[in-house]
Parts: structure tokens; sequence; C-alpha cells
């Protein structure tokens, strides 16, 4: 399934918490936000089992279409089923991910924008939750 806002501003210093459950047989879900599907400043997608990774979180930001370098977690607290919470915050220079045991998890902000306007949820989860404040 696939959750696009493309007129949500998240701006820094807001706190963006997602629930959700990865279908049962879930490969990967990704949380992407940015400015639109070819300039993405966070991409946060576990990994169930997906292009031979195996739970391992991957982060990465998209710069007119390309991927950039990504950069890999292998801390992986999320089940496939399992319903899950994430909590996402930024400011100029990182992405700090609150992932659902309670560790933090940091992403440079490459863009170094302070809001972003597009917030996507995508692949093999469905999500039940969505708060912004
Ligand atoms: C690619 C994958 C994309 C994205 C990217 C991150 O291999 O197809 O969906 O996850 O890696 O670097």
């Amino acid at each position: 399934m696939s959750l696009t806002l493309k007129n949500m501003s998240i701006k820094a210093g807001k706190e963006l918490k997602i629930t959700g459950v990865p279908k049962p047989d879930a490969l990967s879900f990704s949380v992407n936000i940015g400015h639109g599907e070819d300039n993405i400043a966070l991409h946060f997608n576990p990994r169930f089992n997906y292009q031979g990774d195996n739970n391992v979180i991957v982060f990465n930001s998209r710069h007119g279409g390309s991927w950039s370098e990504e950069r890999r977690e292998n801390h992986f607290p999320f089940e496939q089923g399992e319903e899950f919470k994430v909590t996402i915050s930024f400011n100029n220079e990182e992405f700090r991910v609150k992932l659902p045991d309670g560790n933090m998890l940091y992403f440079p902000n490459r863009f170094g924008d302070d809001k972003y306007m597009y917030i996507q949820v995508e692949g093999d989860a469905r999500v039940t939750g969505f708060k912004l404040k």
C-alpha cells in the first residue's frame, strides 16, 4: 500500500508519529520525506527480506531522481505482522528516527532544509496511525 501526502508540510522541530503493521509476508516498506518522489531527504527503509538484505534498515536520500550514499543499520526491532511505531523529527543537520524499541537512529539532512512538503509511506505495511505535531 502507499500513503502519500503532498500538501502537508513537516517543519523542523515537529514530530511525526507513524503507527503501522507490516504484512505477515512483508519484504520491505519505506517512509520517505522530502520535496517529491525524485527529491527525498529521508528514505527510511526497513528490509525484512529485500534485494538480498535480511532484517536491515537502509537509509538514503534521493537527489534529482538518483539515490545517494546508503547508510545501513543492523539493529532491527521490526517483525512481520506486528504493529510498530516510529517517531521522526529533524533539524537542518539531521533526521532522528525513534525506533519501536526506543532506540534512536540519525541520518544527515543532506538537503539542509527545515521544511518538507512530501511525506510517503510505501511498500508492505499498512498505516494504522499518523500524527504530526
Ligand atoms: C535501491 C532500492 C530503492 C531504495 C534504494 C536506497 O536498491 O531499489 O527502493 O531502497 O536502494 O538506496
